[in-house]
């Protein structure tokens, strides 16, 4: 089992065509970013615009088979999250805006006094629009993280701000893993916090997106955002709603559009050609189960991916100088994805960031848009850390090189 998950993991690489072209010049290690994309999801834009680039909704067959496209992809996104009905997902242009959509079609539902619930953890996608409902009346509180550099959300914290809002607090924002850091949230837990205390559940997926299985049931949430380029497709963004958390909510639209989830939502055209893409980026994920199945397949990811994780942050605690901020301990991986903040002594990262570019290693370096998280953390968000994120197609070698190349600059 191990040795056919391995040799899956092995041969990835030739079907991307990004890596094929670096060779072993380039390491990808921004994969945060946005992850390239396999062969497939390219061929599926390109088919969308050479065979249908119609609108949809007409009586021709090429209107029908963009319908059918749709229909088709909604469906898969539906079971790649284990949502009960493909009317639960809602297509926009990325996370970030659907994430606007429900606080502003919320907005309507909440009265002076109410509380949100926001995280020190997340990227500022899900707390600004949270934080914007302010001039409604609502009162914004935060769930801080805790622990020094390890940058953890306790639960504890998150059932006394419930307390203090005695019945007040109508909705939690909070991130499945955080992009800045890797720490993955116990978002089940939380959810029957928030659900005992009445409020809704709204789980920002787009940094785990890529790198295991989402199961919106088991998580127990009410809302659900990620993103296409983050999983190795398009430059899309999805909304999984409860049906009934959806129907709670009044969306901005035009009198002509049905009024029901998920077409209620979706303002204007589509990205046909991205919603495209990302039906075949999970036929890629899927491809890489023997048996074809996505929840296997992204199980499979999870399983390889924390090898490469516990490697990552051995690795970079050996480095002289390294200081990693989240968990830094290598056996941790349940609770963390392979993506690792850290700072090296005596420079900057903006400067550990461009040397690792001269040499074709590509990270990133600032505050990830979690610069609130990065001053919790007792940085100041203007450099703020060197990140490395991996994802399935990254290899132990390149991790090696990261780590003499750093051992070099010290
Ligand atoms: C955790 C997280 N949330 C939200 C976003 C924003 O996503 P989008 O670019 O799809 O709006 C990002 C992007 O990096 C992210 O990492």
């Amino acid at each position: 089992m191990a040795t056919t998950s391995s040799s899956v993991f092995e041969r990835v690489r030739e079907r991307f065509p990004a890596l094929r072209a670096a060779g072993d010049r380039e390491v990808f290690f921004d994969n945060a970013a946005g992850a390239q994309v396999p062969d497939e999801v390219a061929d599926a834009v390109r088919a969308h615009y050479t065979e249908r680039n119609v609108q949809r909704g007409g009586h021709y067959a090429l209107s029908r088979a963009v319908d059918e496209g749709i229909a088709d992809a909604r469906h898969a996104i539906a079971s790649f999250l284990n949502a009960s009905s493909p009317r639960e997902i809602v297509f926009g242009l990325n996370a970030t805006s659907l994430i606007r959509m429900t606080a502003e079609a919320l907005r309507p539902r909440l009265k002076r006094g109410d509380r949100v619930v926001v995280t020190e953890l997340d990227h500022e996608s899900n707390i600004g629009p949270w934080l914007r409902l302010e001039s409604s009346g609502v009162e914004p509180v935060f769930w801080r993280v805790g622990g020094g550099d390890a940058g953890r959300l306790d639960l504890e914290g998150l059932a006394g701000l419930l307390r203090a809002g005695a019945g007040r607090v109508r909705l939690v924002a909070l991130p499945l893993a955080s992009n800045a850091i890797g720490r993955i949230v116990d978002v089940a837990a939380a959810a029957r916090l928030a659900h005992e205390a009445g409020a809704l559940v709204f789980v920002d997926a787009v940094h785990y997106g890529p790198h295991g299985p989402i199961d919106v049931q088991a998580l127990g949430a009410d809302f659900l955002a990620f993103s296409g380029y983050k999983i190795f497709g398009p430059h899309v963004g999805f909304l999984w709603g409860r049906a009934d958390a959806l129907r709670t909510l009044e969306p901005a639209r035009e009198f002509f559009l049905p009024g029901e989830a998920p077409y209620a939502f979706e303002a204007g055209t589509q990205s046909y050609e991205g919603i495209a893409g990302m039906a075949a980026a999970l036929r890629y994920l899927a491809s890489l189960d023997g048996s074809g199945s996505l929840r296997r397949a992204m199980a499979r990811i999870r399983a390889h991916e924390a090898e490469l994780a516990s490697t990552l942050v051995l690795e970079l605690g050996r480095v002289p100088g390294v200081h990693i901020y989240g968990d830094a301990d290598p056996a941790s991986v349940d609770e963390r994805v392979p993506t690792v903040a850290f700072r090296l002594e005596g420079r900057t990262c903006s400067a550990v960031v461009e040397m690792l570019a001269a040499l074709g290693i590509h990270a990133r370096d600032g505050h990830m848009y979690a610069p609130r998280l990065v001053r919790a953390l007792g940085l100041d968000p203007e450099d703020g850390v060197c990140r490395v994120s991996l994802c399935h197609y990254n290899l132990p070698a390149e991790i090696a090189w990261l780590a003499e190349t750093l051992r070099a600059m010290k």
